[in-house]
């Protein structure tokens, strides 16, 4: 029997504010500014979760680990992916592919990508190769471009078999 594969789209931003580096997909990124956010601001591991819940129509990550909640203060993204990830497969879901598009005017996120694709696979426990990630600035237009806001976009690809 054939199953029709699921797609789904995740988004986050955060704002830039002075600091002392970004965290990107589990990864310290050395930056003269930082992700501000009630969590550890991992706005790539962000918006792969919720491509990941938008494919299996699961709801968001907000959702399941609300801002408000004290206990989400400084929380690592990796282990509320993994924790994600645990009740998609559940449901009797594989990963097909991801891929996610960093927006950043700075810094060049380039050298660290092997990295992040590296670790966001050992979250999830699929070869790297699953793993597609870039980069764009804006172009130093909008807020991207004036490095106030860092964007992603992510999709996911997810199946039964
Ligand atoms: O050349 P184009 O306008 O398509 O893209 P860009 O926004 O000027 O970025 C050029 C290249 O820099 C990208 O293709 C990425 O490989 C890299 N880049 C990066 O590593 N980190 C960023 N924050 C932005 C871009
Ligand atoms: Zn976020």
């Amino acid at each position: 029997m054939t199953t029709i594969p699921r797609i789904g789209l995740g988004y986050d931003s955060h704002k830039l504010i002075d600091g002392d580096g970004l965290i990107l997909g589990g990864v310290h990124i050395p930056h003269n500014k930082s992700l501000q956010g009630h969590s550890d601001a991992d706005a790539l591991l962000h918006a792969i979760s919720d491509a990941l819940l938008g494919a299996a129509a699961m709801g968001d990550i907000g959702q399941m680990f609300p801002d408000t909640a004290e206990e989400n203060r400084g929380r690592n993204s990796g282990e509320m992916l993994q924790i994600i990830w645990d009740k998609i497969q559940a449901e009797g879901y594989k990963l097909g592919n991801l891929d996610a598009v960093v927006l950043a005017q700075k810094p060049k996120i380039l050298p660290y990508v092997a990295a992040i694709r590296e670790n966001i696979a050992r979250i999830l426990d699929v070869p790297a190769e699953s793993i597609g990630l870039k980069a764009k600035t804006g172009e130093g237009v909008g807020p991207v471009g004036e490095q106030i806001l860092l964007e992603v976009y992510a999709t996911a690809l997810i199946y039964r078999e």
